[in-house]
């Protein structure tokens, strides 16, 4: 019998992705969802438990009926814009709601936890690569609430030995190459697949949020990784966490940066369509370039994200997108 991991957010883009490569290596993926902003639909490797993080009691009983070898901790409210104007929300769903999942794991014995953080907990820090040593200044909600779940973890950690890998995430993009799976969020707020609305005609042009940057095209630079890869990633993390190598802290990007243009060159190239697109004033909280240091799991995980180049993730993205599953 294949060994269960509670998959939590298993019902959205990255946590779907996950169920899939955690099939592909044996495991048996337990989707725990409340379905907030995740799709009954894109569960499809595993079963399925409604829940929500909140729920001791029905977490209790998830736990007791699979066993888990490990929880892959996905489910989280992440809109950074809606943190700041609701913080009580992400503070209540995403901490107290990780509180009460990892004190259910200890309870039940559960003896591993994969946790997706991100860089946004590394705050603004303008034209330096952020390694996993990079001081952690949030400068939203969304980036302050789990800088809090990563303590959480620690003094878990140390209190009742639950091994945990913490993984920062960068800019995640692409989907499912057999489209099985991929990206969509309501409302949506990242860039690959609002542009790929508006080359399909399904929203108005695409705003790009300054062009006065200190870049050399005056647009934002960030660091893009293949969902795939990064899933791949949570694979290697949880056979870390498997062999007894003990707690660790990766970030999870390539160490290259594009701008927003470069995005819409690329995307041009891939789709052979042009972008519609408007130039607006800068995002509040917008930083000028995020890239991340990933020599750690490349070297200690062993990980290999070669999935990640924007041909590839913007074309696993249109794949995806032309089968309609987005028109829902
Ligand atoms: N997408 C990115 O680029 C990115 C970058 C950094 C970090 N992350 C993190 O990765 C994780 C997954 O992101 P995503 O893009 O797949 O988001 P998503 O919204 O597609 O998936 C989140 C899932 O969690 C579920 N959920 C939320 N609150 C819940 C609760 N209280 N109980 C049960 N289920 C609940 C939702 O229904 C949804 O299915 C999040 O923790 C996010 O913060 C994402």
């Amino acid at each position: 019998m294949s060994k269960s991991v509670i998959v939590t957010g298993g019902a959205g883009y990255i946590g779907s992705h996950a169920c899939k490569a955690l099939r592909a290596a044996g495991y048996e993926p337990v989707t725990f969802d409340n379905l907030s902003t995740g799709w009954e639909d894109a569960v499809k490797f595993g079963p399925f438990e409604k829940g929500d993080l909140l729920d001791r009691a029905r977490l209790d009983e998830v736990f007791a009926k699979y066993q888990p070898v490990a929880v892959m901790h996905f489910a989280a409210f992440s809109q950074v814009g809606e943190s700041m104007k609701d913080p009580g929300k992400y503070w209540h769903n995403n901490v107290i709601g990780s509180l009460t999942l990892i004190e259910a794991a200890v309870a039940a014995g559960c003896p591993n936890f994969v946790f997706s953080s991100t860089c946004a907990t590394y705050g603004d820090q303008d034209n330096v690569v952020l390694d996993e040593a990079s001081v952690q200044l949030p400068i939203n909600s969304y980036g302050a609430s789990k800088r809090a779940i990563e303590d959480i973890l620690e003094n878990f950690g140390a209190a009742y030995g639950l091994n945990h890998v913490i993984f920062r995430y960068f800019n995640v993009a692409g989907g499912d190459p057999e489209a099985e799976v991929g990206e969509f969020h309501q409302p949506e707020t990242h860039l690959i697949p609002l542009m790929l609305d508006a080359i399909s005609g399904k929203r108005d042009a695409l705003t790009i949020f300054g062009t006065d940057y200190d870049t050399p095209d005056g647009t934002c630079i960030r660091d893009y990784v293949h969902v795939c890869d990064l899933v791949d990633a949570h694979v290697l993390g949880l056979k870390w966490l498997e062999e007894g190598r003990g707690s660790r802290v990766f970030n999870l990007g390539t160490g290259k940066g594009f701008s927003v243009r470069e995005v819409i060159d690329h995307s041009r190239a891939v789709t052979n369509k042009d972008v519609p697109y408007v130039e607006g004033d800068r995002r509040p909280g917008d930083c000028t370039k995020l890239v991340s240091g990933s020599e750690r799991a490349i070297h200690e995980l062993g990980w290999t994200p070669d999935r990640s180049n924007l041909a590839q993730m913007i074309g696993d993205a249109w794949k995806w997108h032309q089968t309609g599953h987005y028109d829902k």
